[in-house]
């Protein structure tokens, strides 16, 4: 049996090949041994390729010596393959950018990588902050809180500094995240409020880089991975409108929080 694994700084990502399928597993980076027990308990004698930041911890733990591929080539082959499948057509020439615990930027042209850049506000941010400013640990109760916040409560926007006159931009752009302290004297924000105000944070600075990079390098589509987007339709809208506004086409893969797992799984053939 053939086995992927993305060993990320937050979550184990492990892609198989099932009977006539792929199949999908994801644990904790924490519970890394839970991972390993789950390996060797589901299959007899895998054959495992790893690839992300903790595949030597993990490689270290295994019975047989694993393969090991660089994180950024896995993860592009793994792109290619779900784009392929899910029938995306975007152009030779594009960007793709992982919102993982941390945001990792690239330039794929003629099917090679280049590291491009990359930021530390990403998923880990989210999980830092929200636990900092709401005491809320638990990522899905983080995403579900946000959804019901408003980030009027906490986000100043060009048209409360304007106050009714014309601003030479949207008046609904962000002026300053967090940047409402005023009002926040008088009305205290809830954490739904601020859970969203943090996600839009992180969503703003990601696409902001991210289409400026697209400028630069002339492609047209900005394909977004990464666990960061799991139930959490509020970053992936502000992302995927901001993107559009640059006049950039955004592209979310189904299952794209697999990429790397799927590429060490398919470098096995
Ligand atoms: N069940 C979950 N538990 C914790 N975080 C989650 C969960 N589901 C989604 N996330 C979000 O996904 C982020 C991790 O994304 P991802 O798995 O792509 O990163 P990673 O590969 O572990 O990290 P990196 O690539 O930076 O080493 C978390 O920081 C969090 O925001
Ligand atoms: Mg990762």
């Amino acid at each position: 049996m053939k086995i992927g694994i993305d060993a990320g700084g937050t979550l184990v990502k492990v892609a198989y090949r099932g009977s006539d399928n792929i199949g999908y597993q994801t644990f904790p980076s924490q519970d890394i041994d839970d991972a390993v027990s789950w390996l060797y308990d589901t299959f007899e004698n895998p054959t495992v390729c790893i690839t992300g930041g903790k595949s030597q911890l993990l490689a270290e733990k295994l019975m047989a010596p694993a393969k090991t591929l660089v994180e950024f080539d896995a993860t592009n082959r793994g792109i290619q393959f779900l784009a392929g499948q899910q029938r995306h057509s975007f152009e030779n020439n594009f960007m793709f950018v992982n919102v993982g615990t941390g945001t990792s930027i690239h330039h794929v042209n003629e099917g090679e990588q280049q590291r491009i850049g990359g930021s530390g506000i990403g998923g880990g941010t989210l999980m830092g902050l929200a636990y900092l400013l709401t005491g809320v640990e638990d990522y899905a109760r983080m995403v579900k809180l946000a959804s019901n916040g408003d980030r009027g409560n906490v986000d100043l926007k060009v048209k409360d500094i304007f106050e009714g006159a014309l601003p030479p931009i949207s008046g609904d752009l962000t002026a300053s995240n967090f940047g409402k302290k005023e009002s926040m004297l008088a009305y205290n924000p809830s954490a739904s409020d601020i859970l969203a105000s943090i996600i839009g944070m992180i969503g703003e600075v990601i696409v902001t880089i991210s289409s400026q990079m697209a400028a630069q390098y002339n492609v047209g589509s900005i394909v977004y991975i990464g666990s960061s987007f799991l139930s959490n339709p509020l970053l992936r809208d502000i992302i995927e409108e901001y993107t559009k506004l640059a006049g950039k086409e955004p592209v979310f893969l189904e299952k794209g929080e697999y990429c790397g797992a799927l590429g060490s799984l398919l470098s096995l053939d």
